[in-house]
């Protein structure tokens, strides 16, 4: 199948979606009494996104937002409510009829906001080739699109080649636990329902990283659907086009402060905790971003942790039996590689079966932001305990 048959299939299956004003797809978050304050009720009706990726107070006033794969607006008209009438959204899709359905109701959106006129411009195109200028954008935010397009490689380029240095995406879509066998890769239909063309995680944030992106972390997932055993999760991520030179200047160490015992970062430098680490430039940039500024104490000298430090962060597990339950831990950034007090090292994306002591480590404050997890385990499992003390690691 081609991509241009793929493309095809999926415009087709959503211009039909919205002329019907047929349910479709998974679950979304957003409360519908509120947007129905200011957004029509036929473009509420053809909400198919699998996140919030604009009710996540991501959107700052005064910005220009990008919204990929826009349908029939939804995303575009809240991020329209929150970068004010100062700041502007762009709305991409490539199905006429929902860009119709968009563009129809933007003036009683801008209505409704008292701005003298929208601020939001649908634009027809394709997520791998945007009309877009590069360098442009602060946000870019997408709902359950970019499982649609058959080359992702094309599209997080684009994406990243529009942003401006310092820009930042906030995305929501559809991950599976696993490769999508090539029975679902073929089935046209099934591209259409979101399920054909999810990466698994390890490969989605794999072509983030690869397309230029860093500081990518996870902000919420929900589990969706288990289809043949695979599990397809709604992930909703973020991640940054690094501005050239780090915001708060140099600074010449750093130490992790916890909770894993030691990481690996996007750069590829590992760091233990407590443990101070001579840094370069890109690295004292990479570590003032988001997902890792609390998680470092960034110095001109080296400062050194011990367990006693209040900043020392550790989670160990309870000396209790533990129970296999069919748990598994997907880390989902943003570290490529990290080991928790317990033996267990964890890859980016990839599941890691967990006892329920360890499901209790990975639930707590410190592990929670870092990981998705699914239950692989069908009915009926016995459940029986093992001993799980120091010496008799168990996962
Ligand atoms: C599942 S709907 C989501 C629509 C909207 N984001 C929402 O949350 O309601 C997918 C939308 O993406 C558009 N789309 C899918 N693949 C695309 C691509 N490669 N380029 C541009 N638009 C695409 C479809 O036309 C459709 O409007």
């Amino acid at each position: 199948m081609s991509n241009d048959t793929i493309t095809q299939a999926v415009s087709d299956r959503y211009a039909k979606a919205v002329t019907s004003g047929e349910e479709m797809c998974c679950p979304t978050g957003y409360n519908h009494e509120d947007l129905r304050t200011f957004i029509p009720e036929p473009v509420l009706k053809v909400s198919y996104g699998c996140g919030t990726p604009v009710g996540l107070t991501t959107v700052q006033s005064g910005e220009t937002v990008l919204d990929i794969g826009s349908g029939g607006g939804i995303d575009c008209f809240e991020a329209s409510r929150r970068v004010g009438p100062k700041g502007s959204v762009i709305g991409i899709d490539m199905t006429d009829e929902m860009l119709s359905m968009a563009r129809t109701h933007a003036p009683a959106v801008a209505a409704n906001l008292g701005y003298p006129q929208s601020n939001v411009d649908f634009r027809k195109g394709f997520a791998d080739s945007m009309p877009v200028e590069a360098n442009t954008i602060d946000l870019i935010v997408s709902n359950c699109v970019i499982n649609l397009a058959p080359d992702k490689s094309k599209v997080f380029s684009e994406m990243y080649r529009v942003l401006k240095p310092g820009g930042r995406f906030t995305v929501s879509d559809i991950v599976a636990d696993r490769p999508v066998p090539n029975y679902l890769v073929h089935d046209k239909g099934k591209w259409g329902d979101c399920l054909s063309g999810a990466l698994t995680l390890t490969q989605y944030w794999g072509g983030l990283r690869k397309a230029g992106f860093r500081g990518l972390h996870q902000v919420t997932f929900i589990p969706w659907r288990v289809i043949d055993g695979i599990h397809f999760l709604s992930l909703t991520l973020t991640g940054f086009k690094l501005p050239h030179e780090a915001t708060n200047g140099h600074p010449s160490f750093a130490t992790f402060k916890g909770p894993f015992s030691r990481v690996v970062d996007e750069l590829e430098c590992s760091f233990i905790r407590g443990v101070p680490q001579p840094i370069g430039s890109s690295t004292a940039t990479l570590l003032q971003s988001l997902p890792y500024r609390d998680l470092f104490i960034l110095s001109e000298k080296p400062v050194e942790l011990s367990a006693q430090d209040p900043d020392w962060s550790a989670v160990l597990p309870e000396e209790a039996h533990c129970v296999w339950e069919g748990h598994f831990a997907l880390m989902t950034g943003p570290f490529i590689e990290a080991a928790d007090d317990d033996h267990h090292v964890y890859h980016c994306g990839a599941p890691h079966e967990i006892c329920s002591k360890t499901l209790k480590v990975l639930s707590s404050d410190g592990y929670r932001p870092h990981f998705a997890v699914i239950n692989r385990a069908g009915e009926g499992i016995s459940e029986d305990s093992e001993p799980c003390g120091p010496n008799e690691g168990c996962c």
